[in-house]
């Protein structure tokens, strides 16, 4: 069994679309790329080029997956996040790019504080945010915490990977993580019990319920971090905190910021999109 590029391209562009899988030629593009050892470009330049059966068979079972409505990042076991790439898996949530904004409002907070000054990362998933600011900021000190075993294992592989120098505490919130931080970022699960029923079937069913759960209103871990925070020791150390949320959570994460520290103030930060998407709290404390 032999088949020209451009005729796999255009059966697996047709049965992707059928299955209402996103953007079908740029994902049939991107598997065939991986089946065949060639870079998207080679494809599109070779079309008359005759795929020999091992890659016609290959591309078929990452075609089913697709079709399957598996994320592409768990098929490739890849994503690019800032300028590195992390292993990916079913293990952890798949780093979404509005999370960069996290990372550069935590790497502004980290410039003001001294050598070996701690971070944590709550939740940290696959690791994405805690080894960007372990490789941005070598001055800090990166803690990251999370309650799933599964995406700690997930993150501390990154992180040997990529030389990142972090610390991973198994934790829920951070009962377990003892070191009391200026600087924490967490992005939490924050999607509603009603949207989860609603979400495409790409994270419904494949990404792990424990990154995406975020309670009654999507704002269950976020209320329970805020009231840890308000413990005396915690909150003496804390300068700036940084919660991503979903598009709707705004004001109402700035409502429970502003009432859990009244001495701090409390901004919606919004992403590349326009949209709400981290609430900044920085503490106006004396030197
Ligand atoms: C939305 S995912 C974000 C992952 C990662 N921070 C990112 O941006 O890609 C939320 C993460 O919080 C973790 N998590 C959920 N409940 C938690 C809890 N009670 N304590 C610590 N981590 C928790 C999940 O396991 C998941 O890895």
């Amino acid at each position: 069994m032999t088949q020209r590029v451009d005729a796999t391209l255009r059966a697996a562009i047709a049965r992707l679309d059928a299955a209402r899988v996103d953007a079908p030629a740029a994902t049939a593009r991107r598997l065939l790329s991986v089946a065949a050892g060639q870079p998207r470009e080679w494809l599109v330049a070779h079309g008359e080029h005759v795929l020999d059966a091992a890659t016609l068979v290959a591309f078929d079972g990452l075609l089913a997956r697709a079709i399957a409505h598996e994320p592409l990042a768990y098929i490739l076991g890849e994503r690019a996040f800032r300028n590195f790439t992390l292993k990916i898996d079913p293990r952890a949530l798949i780093p979404r790019p509005e999370t960069e904004l996290l990372v550069d409002l935590a790497l502004a907070a980290l410039a003001d504080e001294p050598t070996g000054a701690p971070v944590i990362d709550v939740g940290t998933g696959s690791g994405a945010a805690a080894i960007a600011l372990a490789l941005e900021a070598p001055r800090a000190n990166v803690i990251a915490c999370d309650i799933s075993h599964d995406a700690l294992a997930l993150a501390a592989e990154n992180a040997a990977r990529l030389n990142a120098p972090i610390r991973f505490v198994h934790s829920d919130l951070l009962s377990s993580v003892d070191d009391l931080a200026p600087v924490i970022v967490a992005n939490l699960p924050y999607v509603t019990r009603e949207e989860i029923e609603g979400l495409p079937p790409e994270i419904q069913a494949h990404e792990p319920r424990v990154a995406l759960d975020g309670g009654l209103d999507g704002l269950d871990l976020v209320r329970r971090l805020l009231d840890q925070l308000r413990a005396p020791a915690r909150r003496a150390a804390l300068r700036a905190l940084f919660l991503e949320v979903g598009a709707s959570q705004g004001p109402a994460t700035q409502a429970l910021a502003a009432r859990a520290f009244p001495e701090a103030t409390a901004t919606i930060h919004k992403d590349l999109a326009g949209l709400d998407r981290v609430i900044g709290v920085r503490f106006n404390r004396p030197e």
